[in-house]
This record gives C-alpha cells, sequence and structure tokens, in this order.
C-alpha cells in the first residue's frame, strides 16, 4: 500500500473504505425546489416563507432538462470519482418517489423520480454514488417549529408545536432512510445535515441526537450498508461508541488536519462554485480558477477530499458558470492528476507559496505563486534522483550543491537544499506542479 494510504490511528480504512482517501474528489450536487427561486437553498428559512407560501415550487416544479448522463459525463470528465446529491434537503421536497410522503417529485409537474436515474447514471460513468438527506425538515407536519424554522416569528408558533411530535418525525426519517438504503443498490456515502441541540430561540428549543434518534440511526445505516461512509452531523456521543467516520469542514479551508479525540480521522471540505449550495442567479462570488484549483491541493496537501458543489438550475441543467469551473478542474486534472489520486500530506516541509503531496517516493511541489526562476527546499538536497513538470514531463534541472552559484557574492547553495531552476515563464497551467522522484 502506497505510504500515503496507510493512515494510523482512528480511521476505519477497511477494504470497503479505503476507496474514498484515494479518490480525493467528487460532486456534491444541490437539487431541490430552491432551484425554481434561484436564490439560495436557505430562502424558505431566510425569507420566512410559510408552506403554504412555498407550494408555488412544488406546483411549477418541471426540471424537463433533467440529464443525468450528461451530470455524470460532466462529473467524470472533470476529474471527479464519486458524487454526493441532496436526496431531500432542509425544505423536505424528495427527489424519489417515497412512500412515506406526498411531497416528491413524482407528485410535481415533472411526474418522475429522479433519484434512480441520478444513480444509473453516475455508476456507468464509473463514480461512487451518494446520498444527502436532511435531518431538518421545514415541511414535515410533525417536525416542532424551532430557530432556524421558516415559522420561527409566528405568533403561534408554540402553540403550533404543540400538536407537533418530534419522535413521529423521527420515525418518518428512518422509514426514509431504509427506503434510500435499500432501493438503490450499494450507496457509498451517507451525507446527513444537520445538528444544533443548543440553539435555542423563543422557548424553542434547537435538535440534536435525541431528536434524532441518532444511535438507532446509524445503527439502522450500518446495518443496511456496511461499507457505507457516514457524514458526521448526527451528534452522536463522542464517548467512543461512536468513532467518527468522517468529518465534514464547510466553505473553510483548514490549517492543520482536522482530529477527532485527538487521532486522525478521515475528512473532507465541501465548498460551492459561489456563496450558495442551491442554484442562486444573483450570486457573483464565483471562484477563479487559481482559487478552485488551490483548494483541491490545499486539502490533498493536509490528506483530505474535497467534495465540490454544483447547484442545477431548475430546468435542470447545469449553468454556464459551473460548466466553466468543471471544465477548469478537469484541463488540470488531465495531467496532474497523478499528485492528487492516491496522494497525500509529504513529510518534507513545503516552502512559501507552494504545497506538496506525496505519493510513494514521488513528490509533487505545486506552485501556486509562480516564483522567479529558483525554489530553495530544505531538507531535499541529495535526495532527489530526476525532477519534471508533471503536465509536460519536461526536465527540470536543480543546482550542484557542492558549486558555489554566484562567484559575486560567494553563496553557495547550502547544506541539505534543494535548489530547482525552473523556467522565467510560468507554463500555461492554473498551478504548475514539479514531480520530485525521490532516491530510495
Ligand atoms: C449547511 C447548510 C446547507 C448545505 C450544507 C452543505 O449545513 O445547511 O444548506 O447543504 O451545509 O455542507
Amino acid at each position: 500500500m502506497d505510504s500515503a494510504l496507510t493512515v494510523s490511528g482512528g480511521i476505519d480504512n477497511s477494504a470497503g473504505k479505503a476507496w474514498f482517501s484515494n479518490d480525493r474528489f467528487g460532486m456534491f450536487i444541490h437539487f431541490g425546489l430552491y432551484a425554481l427561486a434561484a436564490r439560495h437553498e436557505w430562502v424558505q428559512h431566510r425569507e420566512e416563507i410559510s408552506p403554504e407560501a412555498y407550494a408555488k415550487y412544488f406546483e411549477n416544479f418541471d426540471p424537463d432538462l433533467y440529464d443525468p448522463k450528461e451530470w455524470a459525463r460532466r462529473a467524470r470528465e472533470a476529474g471527479m470519482k464519486y458524487v454526493v446529491l441532496t436526496a431531500k434537503h432542509h425544505e423536505g421536497f424528495c427527489l424519489w418517489d417515497s412512500k412515506f410522503t406526498d411531497y416528491k417529485a413524482t407528485n410535481t409537474p415533472y411526474g418522475k423520480d429522479l433519484l434512480k436515474p441520478y444513480v444509473e447514471a453516475f455508476r456507468a460513468e464509473g463514480l461512487k454514488v451518494g446520498f444527502y438527506y436532511s435531518l431538518i425538515d421545514w415541511h414535515h407536519p410533525q417536525f416542532p417549529i424551532d430557530g432556524i424554522h421558516p415559522l420561527r416569528n409566528h405568533p403561534d408558533a408554540l402553540e403550533m408545536n404543540k400538536s407537533r411530535d418530534v419522535s413521529k418525525y423521527a420515525e418518518y426519517m428512518h422509514n426514509q432512510v431504509r427506503e434510500l438504503l435499500t432501493g438503490f443498490g450499494e450507496i457509498s456515502v451517507i451525507w446527513f445535515d444537520f445538528s444544533y441541540p443548543k440553539r435555542e430561540y423563543r422557548g424553542m428549543p434547537g435538535k440534536g441526537r435525541a431528536d434524532w434518534q441518532s444511535e438507532e440511526l446509524i445503527g439502522l445505516v450500518r446495518e443496511l450498508q456496511p461499507n457505507i461512509i457516514v457524514g458526521d452531523r448526527l451528534d452522536l456521543p463522542t464517548d467512543g461508541n461512536f468513532p467518527k467516520d468522517l468529518a465534514t469542514p464547510e466553505q473553510y479551508t483548514p490549517r492543520i488536519a482536522p482530529t477527532s479525540n485527538g487521532k486522525p480521522v478521515r475528512w473532507e471540505v465541501c465548498h460551492t462554485f459561489s456563496g450558495s449550495w442551491g442554484y442562486h442567479r444573483d450570486e457573483n462570488t464565483w471562484k477563479d480558477a487559481g482559487q478552485l484549483i488551490n483548494i483541491l491541493i490545499d486539502t490533498v496537501a493536509l490528506g483530505g477530499n474535497l467534495l465540490m458543489n454544483v447547484g442545477p438550475t431548475a430546468r435542470g441543467t447545469f449553468d454556464k458558470r459551473a460548466v466553466t469551473a468543471l471544465e477548469t478542474y478537469g484541463e488540470w486534472l488531465t495531467v496532474n492528476g497523478r499528485s492528487i489520486y492516491g496522494a497525500g500530506p509529504s513529510q518534507y516541509q513545503a516552502p512559501a507559496g507552494t504545497r506538496f503531496t506525496q505519493k510513494g517516493n514521488r513528490l509533487y511541489l505545486h506552485l501556486q505563486t509562480w516564483p522567479f526562476r529558483h525554489v530553495h527546499i530544505e531538507g531535499l538536497g541529495r535526495k532527489v534522483k530526476y525532477a519534471q513538470l508533471l503536465h509536460d514531463a519536461s526536465e527540470i534541472h536543480w543546482l550542484d550543491p557542492d558549486a558555489e552559484v554566484d562567484s559575486n557574492i560567494g553563496v553557495a547553495v547550502g547544506d541539505g537544499i534543494l535548489t530547482l531552476e525552473l523556467p522565467v515563464l510560468k507554463p500555461d497551467v492554473v498551478t504548475p506542479v514539479v514531480e520530485l522522484i525521490l532516491k530510495d
């Protein structure tokens, strides 16, 4: 096994799960009724839209151009190896033909299940398939109103809660999870979202493990899909009986790899192309090519995965900005994927403006800023046997550590230092990578 894949400590990297840290890069998809509003998937919360008023999106839901084969092809071409789709988001709308609710795609003008074709299309492109399932549900009549519910400021909220029973909601949720994990073949990831036990608002408590019955829920998940990787937002006790399977930092670039109870943990950051997960027509903070690529590099350099989100339009398409971002990844990974897939952190210290990943005796220097000609790397002197730019396999020279570099100033390379000589012109690659092949 590659050194990068040998993870010590608390991570369950058994055969059924080892693929995850090898594959490194997945696609998140947020698709639901909020795509019609086109102003954030939390629109119902933000604008305090009642279920009655929100019904207009249900009544007009018709993604007539939905073609999951196209989504899957684009994901594969972008270099993504797995996918996680919102089977249900906080609004409560279900993309599949669940027998436990009427609030589902089959009852909209579209009239068809979206989930089966999704699963089949992505599998056919060779990607592992996952589901996101919202613990929160702003539609279910038994879900007690709380501080993030759209009805939180309704004058009768407390009164309405008297007829809501969270245990009935939990039963519904467990039934749906059973449906999702039995009706679609092998599911590789389940992403539960999210718990907020301490967020009390106007006498209405937040929600956590007691509400979701998280211990039972994880038991059910493990029984139905023994190899599935489970996100960490169930608010499970941290007493050691429920080792964390997947830490999920969101819209955040960690400085150091996350841990759980002081031990290494499998982790995945999720990010958006712009600021919203659901399709947001007027949101303008789209990340540029450098940011997109460097998020992936920063993540793998620390030993994590990146789940990058697309919010399809209400027609069921990826909009042009999303397509461009996916192509940025595809173009870069086609020639630089060797530094990402199966690679992980390195023991060597990367110079400022660069990141290392490593796979066996190959060390990848990602030049996030392009220096003028020289890059000095401590600890690598006399350890490298060959160096090349990864994207075109063009040789890179280094300076002889025994020779004087500049006789005018009398500075030598320095013992233990590797000084690479780069071309003055930055190659036409978003972030160029130098592949260093180490001596055995
Ligand atoms: C958050 C949001 C949500 C999004 C998720 C993705 O918890 O509630 O809208 O789906 O993060 O990480």
